[in-house]
């Protein structure tokens, strides 16, 4: 390796879940860089880190509050995007970030899950010729009505280093025709950055303050398109939920989309008959990570939370049809529902009540070691001569 080195990396953040996996990877780098610091750094490259916020989320509350929990530092370019349509918003990040890419010059650009944000950054990087490293590569639903599953796959052919959370991530990229030496399997940043919140989150009040009990209350959260966006859907789904609420206490922070779309079906006032239910603003980091972690149960159609519930050995019913996280399932306390289906939802979550807590299993490098894993690849990659 090559005294004296440096490496720059630039991470593109946009939404809500991109924080909270950021924030692992460049926690990581400054304890490569403090470590450098303390051995003299002789044989170790200096990382230097740059962050783009695109604005995909813009709320206080989507936005914000996530920077202050997660100790994430001022982005040094904000894009400003907001919403739109998905080509709108897709080209709005494009053409506001290739400027930066010119000026800012790095060796790799970093780009996190499977939004909107991280398809753009991907195609502007790859275009210009800068390396792109994927964290959460390989993941697949198969479902190709669903957005997420559209930005994955691209982003995947387009990304020089792939940073897997499960091993069926790798055999999913390598089925595509990805070659092996771009796969790294290292584990997952979101427990990452968990691992490390979780005594601090475990100290909020919000469980006393939405006056519920710790292991007697269900955390639900709905924000998919297909979930939604259709009035008829969305009417059952409050369904559903009122009917869970007759059975435990339920507490449901609501999307920002989920939010928009209630009041555009003017469904505001739908959950005022509902037996306890407790409603509220989307919550911050650690805010939800002390309610998921005291929950009986959670009810939900995100992906990150999958791996969550799975890591704190919370019982998860995903209201969905498939899943791109099938370790939740087969290592973890995940199960899919039909949301749907009515009967389905209530039967499983009777079922979900009714078992003992199931022994804690945890998937492979889910240990809180994943950004390490993944800066000691670019280090790597970098002193084999790339860039
Ligand atoms: C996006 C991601 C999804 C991810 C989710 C996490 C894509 C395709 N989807 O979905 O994969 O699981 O983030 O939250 O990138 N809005 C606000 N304030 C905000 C942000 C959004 O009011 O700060 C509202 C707007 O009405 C907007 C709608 O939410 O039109 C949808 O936002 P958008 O970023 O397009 O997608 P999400 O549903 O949040």
């Amino acid at each position: 390796m090559n005294t004296g080195m440096t490496v720059k990396l630039l991470h593109v953040v946009g939404t809500r879940p991109n924080f909270m996996k950021a924030a692992a990877v460049m926690t990581a780098v400054d304890r490569w860089n403090r470590a450098a610091r303390t051995d003299g750094g002789l044989f170790r490259p200096r990382i230097n880190q740059i962050l783009v916020h695109t604005g995909q989320h813009y709320d206080e509350k989507m936005s914000r509050v996530f920077f202050e929990d997660l100790g994430l530092p001022r982005p040094n370019h904000y894009l400003g995007v907001g919403s739109g349509s998905h080509a709108e918003q897709t080209a709005k990040v494009m053409i506001a970030l290739e400027p930066v890419l010119t000026a800012e010059q790095p060796d790799l650009v970093i780009t996190v899950g499977d939004v909107n944000s991280t398809l753009a950054a991907a195609l502007v990087a790859a275009k210009m010729g800068i390396p792109v490293a994927h964290v959460e590569a390989g993941l697949r639903s198969r479902d190709r009505t669903m957005p997420e599953e559209i930005n994955r796959l691209v982003v995947d052919q387009l990304s020089d280093l792939l940073f897997t959370t499960s091993r069926d991530a790798d055999a999913n990229l390598a089925a595509e025709g990805v070659s092996t030496e771009r796969i790294h399997f290292v584990g997952n940043t979101m427990i990452d950055t968990l691992k490390s919140h979780l005594p601090r989150a475990l100290e909020s009040p919000v469980v006393e303050r939405a006056g519920l009990t710790r292991g007697e209350y269900a955390v639900v959260t709905l924000h998919r398109p297909s979930n939604v966006d259709g009035r008829q859907g969305l009417e059952q789904l409050v369904l559903t939920l009122n009917q869970v609420a007759r059975k435990i206490p339920v507490v449901f922070p609501i999307h920002a989309r989920t939010r928009a779309r209630f009041a555009e079906f003017g469904l505001d006032t739908s959950f005022g008959n509902g037996p306890s239910i407790v409603l509220s603003d989307p919550l911050g980091y650690l805010d939800f990570l002390c309610l998921m972690a005291g929950a009986r149960l959670v009810l939900t159609d995100s992906g990150g939370i999958q791996e969550e519930t799975t890591f704190l050995n919370v019982p998860c019913l995903t209201l969905r049809k498939n899943t791109e996280r099938p370790v939740t399932i087969t290592e973890g306390t995940n199960r899919l529902v039909d949301p749907e289906n009515v009967e389905a939802v209530v039967a499983a979550v009777d079922e979900a009540l009714a078992s003992p807590l199931p022994p804690e299993r945890c998937p492979e490098y889910w240990d809180g070691h994943a950004g390490d894993r993944i800066v000691q690849v670019i280090v790597g990659w970098r002193a084999s001569g790339h860039r």
